[in-house]
Formats: structure tokens, sequence, C-alpha cells
């Protein structure tokens, strides 16, 4: 896909991290990029930056995407391009005893819930909800509608202890690549994964700098956290190339997770 001002573009969780390093790189392009997330204060100012427009939107919410595909389309139009970045994690032992008391619990069913609520489900809400509306335009040149690229993680291969809900979030992202390519296939839309490995986001922000050391000195090579331009780079490809389809691909500088 030729991407310059005459795509639409809308990026979910392009508030931060990820996301936004993918909004950028695609305002850098030309294309006309709308904002999804719940940060509203970083969102705008993002949406600022590279001249687009900020939705406040919870992928959770039929409602609330809704109105921001309405948005995002009444100010660029339909858009040709999906990059789902909205994410988030816990870490919960799937049953474990407490060291101070030895009393027993297992992970709360609303907690993992709540992450494949916004990882699994809300991916695919804004999947369908985009795809259907891409069915509109007219294909360009190469019979092309459409180009969506989605967030997983390598957790989705190699989840570590506590993350049963993260991963499985993930491998559901993982597990529904192809179908939704091969769904979309007869109108020109592709789809496909990245599973970034350790990145350096907001999402790492909190831990603290040995922390982040020990994480960097663990990947293979380079001995180092990805940088979200990386992320960014890949997404771009995944869209440019018009033969990368149903595809799911780890960037991850070689890692393998460990247990813990
Ligand atoms: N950073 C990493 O190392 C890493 C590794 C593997 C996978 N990932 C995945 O990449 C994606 C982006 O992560 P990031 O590191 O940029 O994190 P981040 O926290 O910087 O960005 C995630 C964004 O998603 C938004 N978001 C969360 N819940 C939402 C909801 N319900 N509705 C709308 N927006 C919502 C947040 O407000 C935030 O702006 C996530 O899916 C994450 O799981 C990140």
């Amino acid at each position: 896909m030729k991407l310059d001002n005459s795509v639409a573009a809308v990026v979910t969780g392009g508030a931060s991290g990820l996301g936004a390093a993918t909004a950028r790189a695609l305002a850098a392009k030309g294309v006309k990029v709308a904002i999804f997330d719940l940060q509203k204060e970083k969102g705008e100012a993002v949406a600022a930056e590279i001249g687009g427009v900020f939705c406040e939107v919870n992928v959770t919410s039929d409602e609330s995407v809704d109105a921001g595909f309405a948005k995002a389309r009444a100010a660029h139009g339909q858009e040709r391009v999906l990059v789902n970045c909205a994410g988030t994690g816990n870490a919960v032992k799937t049953a474990s005893r407490a060291k101070e008391d030895g009393s027993i619990r297992h992970f709360p069913l609303e907690a993992f819930n709540w992450v494949i609520q916004i990882n699994l489900v809300g991916t695919f809400r804004c999947i369908a909800k985009s795809a259907a509306g891409m069915l509109t335009l007219d294909p360009q040149e190469d019979g092309e509608r459409g180009a969506i690229v989605n967030t997983a993680s390598v957790a989705a291969e190699d989840g570590q202890i506590g993350q049963a809900a993260y991963s499985a979030s993930k491998g559901g992202v993982v597990g529904m690549t192809l179908p939704i390519a091969r769904d979309l296939m007869g109108e020109g839309i592709r789809v496909n994964t990245i599973l970034p490995g350790i990145f350096d986001t907001p999402l790492l922000a909190a831990a603290p700098q040995p922390v982040k050391d020990a994480l960097a000195a663990s990947v293979p090579f380079p001995k180092r956290l990805g940088r979200p331009e990386e992320y960014a780079g890949l997404a771009l490809c995944m869209i440019e190339t018009g033969y990368f389809n149903g595809e799911d691909v780890r960037l991850d500088g070689g890692i393998r997770m460990a247990p813990r």
C-alpha cells in the first residue's frame, strides 16, 4: 500500500509507547492519523504534534469505539489502515500460597477477564468495525482496500510466571490473525501481527533501572531494549509491502523468555 496524504489511519493505544511511535511514523509519510486512547492529555498532545485527531476511546466498549470511528472518519474519511496497540497486562499466579501466612488463593476471574477484554476482544472489536468500513472503499490499483496490524507479544509463545491472562490474550491475537486475513482476502484487506519482545515504553517506565538493565542484558543481540521506532518500522513495512499477509512476526532481538 502506498502511504501518502490520501490515506487515513487509526492507531489504537496511540497516546503512548509503540502506538505513539507508529502514529508519528505514519504521519511522517503524510497519512492522516486518528488516535484512539483512554489517555486524553497524552493523546491530544501526540495528535497536535502530528496534525492528527484524538478520539477518547475505550476499546472494551462498542459505543465508545463506534463514536471514535465516527469522529475519525468525519475528520479524515474512511481509514485504509488500522494499527491496534491498545493493551494492558497483569501478573498473578494461577493458584498460589501466600508467603506470610500460607493462605491459598487463585487468579481472580475478573482480573483474567479484564485483560482478555482489552487485549483480545478490544482488538477484534476494532478490526471488525474498521474492516466493515474498509469494505466501502474503492480498491487501490493493486486491488487493495486496507491493511491492519495487531500487537501481540512474545508472551503469546513464551509467557512467564503470572502471565496466564496476558499470554492467553496475546495468543488469541496470534491465533486469529490468519483466519481474519482469510475472512478479508476477497476484499483486498491484509492482516498481520507483531510479537514485540521487551520495548522501552511507558509500560516499563515504572521499573527500576537495575531491572531494565537486567532485561536488556537478557536479549541475545542487540543487548538493549527495543525502540518504539523499530516497532513502527515493522508496522509500516507490513502495511506497505503488498505481499505481507496473515503473518505473525516476533520483533525481539532473539530473546526467548525464561519462566521468570
Ligand atoms: N513495551 C513492551 O515491552 C511490549 C512488549 C510486548 C507487547 N507489548 C504490547 O504493545 C502494546 C503497546 O504497549 P506499550 O508498551 O506501547 O504500552 P503503553 O502503556 O505505552 O501504551 C498502551 C496504550 O494503550 C492504551 N489503552 C489501554 N487500555 C485501553 C483501552 N481499554 N482503550 C483504549 N486504549 C487503551 C493506554 O492508555 C496506553 O496509551 C500493548 O498491547 C502491549 O501489550 C508491549
